[in-house]
């Protein structure tokens, strides 16, 4: 199934094609990776609603990307509980090894680091969202463990040897 039959589908279990933006933004993500203008455009026409709706949810949820990200997108939580957790701690360690600020993408395309509101999952402070992943009770060597295995799988999928890579900072 192609990008716009899967957002026809989404968007038949709707009566009010405008509650499917989400589903569909979702869909289009997935495809592309991020949701460039012409995309945001594409799922209006597909659901026959107005450009401004789809433009309007995808730049207000931190879900949504609307320019491109790393592979790996880092998300790390500071909020309440996970800033109490040391998350403050962990991101600084995070620029440091990967060479960039919060909000950046390391030059390799590998890592977007982030930090987002609370992810539902305060139990485990301090929490990290890597794709559809959470990573929880982290500390710094929690942290380095989880991105060395990172480069290892992004090895395996490239075929580039990214595991010897030593992060600046180390
Ligand atoms: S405050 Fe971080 S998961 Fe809730």
């Amino acid at each position: 199934m192609n990008m716009r039959e899967e957002i026809e589908a989404a968007a038949a279990r709707y009566p009010d094609q405008r509650s499917a933006i989400m589903p569909a933004l979702l869909i289009a993500q997935k495809e592309h990776g991020h949701l460039p203008g012409p995309v945001l455009e594409e799922v209006a026409d597909i659901l026959n609603v107005e450009r401004i709706w789809v433009y309007e949810l995808a730049t207000f949820y931190t879900l949504f990307h609307t320019e491109p990200v790393g592979m790996f997108h880092l998300q790390l939580c500071d909020n309440v509980s996970c800033m109490l957790r040391g998350s403050e701690d962990l991101l600084r360690h995070l620029e440091a090894v990967l060479g960039i600020k919060k909000g950046g993408s390391t030059p390799d395309g590998l890592f977007t680091l982030s930090t987002v509101e609370c992810l539902g999952a305060c139990e485990v402070a301090p929490v990290m969202q890597v794709g559809d992943d959470y990573h929880g009770d982290l500390d710094i060597a929690r942290i380095n463990a989880l991105l060395d295995r990172l480069r290892a799988a992004a090895g395996q999928t490239t075929g580039a040897d990214l595991t010897a890579a030593t992060p600046p900072g180390e």
